[in-house]
């Protein structure tokens, strides 16, 4: 599901020597550790705070430091601008922080921008991972490296990338499932399904999809499990901007075509808490059966949690996004400051992660070398891994609330 080649690409030569980065020389990178598929048991280690001592001489100097946010509408991204801000500050750097509203030429605008202001390095988290070419292209002749925050970026500017292993998530979506609904021993008996992914433009939205296929595909095929809608590719169920409202007018059309006869749904497939929130809505006020439906998500936002207290949403892969900012942190002044971008810098992140230099590839058709942290399921029964994460409280009520 590669996206195609839109405007034209950056030459590589354009691109800061410090940085070898997503445009190529990565055929002598340093052999890489794949991600690791398996969840840990618990949630992340707390966020390690500690601002390291400057080394790099834009630290050293006060680099200025440009963070672009795609939206405050989606509760992670005001956390992640939250969380990155502080850490880049507490480290000394000045920072700039925008929220684009979701509008992709907004985005380019604040990039323009903040690379007008002289910012010494920028982080992005894309609205559309193909968008970003012009405002790039700017950064490119600047020589300022690129990381892409969370979600890739396309072209050939982008230096690095942080996130999590987006394929774990979805893989850890669809494993819930099938233990869920004990589909190996599901014997002649069918159960039903369906699917809810993100968006098109973000370029995470594929890699959960195909993560949670992958997962449920072997019950598709024995017949343990039946998609009632016939609705399984991904521009089928995709869901622009993750957008609730979208998510749950498509999840009402679904349950009314499909299930008012009385058929009976045993689990829907989210990609993400947004999403989840639209189809939890869907299945409370327009699913005729009274079983519990399973519904996963992503992310742990406070709305969805409290579904889960509730038991109207069954689980939500968890990613630390405290760890997220730190790990960006810590590559930033290793760029910054001219070092060797492998697996070596990990153990001075303080956080599980892997260094991935295969599973993600720009436009053109180069890897980009990639830092990925590890996602957790959360569900009813572990909340306080989240509170324990210290970046949750819990109420009297069991409901939990975001410490940010
Ligand atoms: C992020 C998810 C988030 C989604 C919608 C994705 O790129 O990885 O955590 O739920 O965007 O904001």
């Amino acid at each position: 599901m590669k996206r195609k080649l839109l405007g034209a690409l950056l030459s590589t030569a354009m691109v800061a020597s410090l940085v070898v980065g997503c445009s190529g020389g990565n055929d002598t990178a340093p052999a890489d550790t794949p991600a690791d598929t398996e969840a840990p048991a618990d949630a992340e280690t707390p966020a390690d705070n500690e601002a390291d001592d400057a080394s790099a001489p834009a630290a050293a100097g006060g680099g200025k430091i440009g963070i672009s946010m795609p939206t405050q509408s989606l509760e992670r991204w005001n956390r992640d601008g939250a969380y990155l801000d502080e850490q880049f500050k507490a480290a000394g750097f000045e920072t700039i922080l925008t929220f684009s509203d979701d509008k992709t030429e907004q985005q380019v605008n604040d990039i323009q921008n903040m690379l007008a202001d002289g910012v010494d390095m920028l982080v992005i988290a894309a609205i559309d991972g193909n968008a970003l070419n012009t405002a790039l292209e700017g950064a490119a002749e600047q020589n300022i490296p690129v990381i892409s925050y969370d979600r890739l970026i396309l072209n050939d500017a982008a230096s690095y990338y942080v996130s999590f292993d987006n394929y774990t998530v979805g893989q850890l979506q669809g494993e819930y499932i099938v233990k869920a609904l004990d589909l190996e021993n599901a014997g002649d008996k069918t159960y039903n399904i369906e699917i809810t992914a993100g968006d098109p433009a973000d370029n995470n939205a594929t890699y959960f999809y195909q993560g949670a296929i992958d997962a449920i595909q072997p019950y598709l095929d024995n017949g343990a499990l039946n998609i009632v809608s016939g609705q399984k590719d991904f521009d089928a169920v995709a869901t622009p901007g993750w957008k609730t409202d979208t998510a749950l007018a498509r999840a009402q059309n679904v349950l009314s075509s499909y299930y008012a006869d009385g058929t009976q749904l045993d689990a829907w497939l989210c990609s993400n808490d947004s999403t989840a929130l639209g189809v939890t809505q869907a299945v409370t006020s327009d699913y005729a059966g009274s079983n519990a439906v399973i519904i996963t998500g992503q992310d742990g936002d406070e709305a969805n949690l409290k579904n889960i207290v509730d038991g109207t949403q069954t689980m939500t892969v968890y990613k630390n996004v405290s760890n997220e900012s730190i790990v960006t942190l810590a590559l930033a002044k290793a760029i910054l400051a001219g070092e060797t971008i492998d697996e070596s810098l990990i153990p001075s992140f303080g956080i599980e992660c892997a260094f991935d230099t295969e599973s993600y590839e720009t436009s053109a058709g180069n890897k980009c070398p990639s830092f990925l942290l590890v996602p957790n399921v959360i569900t009813k029964d572990n909340l306080q891994d989240l509170v324990d994460t210290g970046l949750y409280t819990m109420g009297d009520d069991g409901y939990l609330s975001a410490t940010n």
